[in-house]
């Protein structure tokens, strides 16, 4: 059997509140393999962003071991914390936010030229992925001349141009109407499990969650 992309054991995070420590995720423990994709649900403010800030070091735990793509990250030793973050979300994890998020001054195919090319990547495939994606007739217009539906195609083409090994989606869909959401999250799942990356996708839509292989849902914890 193939090793997990992405594995947690026994993840632990809070916050400071009014003096207090409020708990957000309580050991949380979970894997998921190549190909696989994990549902994150749970009501507003029950942790599903904070737990993907965790997942690609924009926050640090308060304890427990996340490890991805091989490599570990104990929460009881930060020794060089942000500069192997850095490295690996650079090179192995793609996130995709409910907004497209793309470089205005570029046009969408420069969008994911740069985001290959600071993954290590040559680059040449990404008028394909922009096709593959359904914007290939937009890769040259620049972000405020396209839709939402396709700026976050064009996120997605960024993502899957620099061939990571888990993608993190934050409400990828959250912006779109239902029929443009239906169309995106097809791409995105077709797309994902023919790469074999790990895919982790925090949603209110039951619906897109119901297309995902595991379902994590925060309501009930801590
Ligand atoms: N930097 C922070 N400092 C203090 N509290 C925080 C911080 N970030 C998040 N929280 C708190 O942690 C809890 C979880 O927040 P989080 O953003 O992860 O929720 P969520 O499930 O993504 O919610 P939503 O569905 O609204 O996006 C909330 O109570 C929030 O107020
Ligand atoms: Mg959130």
């Amino acid at each position: 059997m193939s090793s997990p992309v992405l594995a947690i054991e026994g993840l632990s995070k809070g916050f400071a509140s009014g003096g207090q420590r409020v708990s957000v995720l309580t050991g949380l423990t979970l894997s998921v393999l190549p190909g696989e994709s994990l549902a994150v649900i749970g009501r507003s403010g029950s942790g599903k962003s904070t737990l993907l800030n965790l997942l690609c070091g924009l926050q640090r735990a308060d304890g427990g071991v996340i490890t991805v793509a091989g490599e570990s990250f104990d929460s009881s030793d930060n020794r060089d914390f942000d500069t192997r973050w850095a490295e690996l979300r650079r090179r192995s994890i793609g996130v995709v936010f409910q907004d497209a998020n793309l470089m205005p001054a570029l046009s969408l195919v420069e969008n994911v030229q740069l985001r290959a090319n600071l993954a290590g990547l040559a680059g040449g495939g990404e008028r394909r992925w922009l096709e593959r994606l359904g914007v290939g007739a937009e890769a040259d217009r620049y972000p405020d001349q396209v839709s939402g539906g396709q700026a976050q195609r064009a996120a997605l083409a960024m993502v899957f141009a620099m061939a990571p090994s888990l993608i993190l989606a934050d409400e990828p869909t959250g912006s779109l109407d239902r029929h443009t959401a239906d169309e995106v999250a097809d791409c995105l799942f077709d797309v994902q499990r023919n790469s074999g990356c790990a895919l982790v996708l925090a949603t209110h839509d039951r619906e897109l969650a119901g297309r995902c292989n595991h379902l994590l849902d925060l309501s009930g914890t801590p």
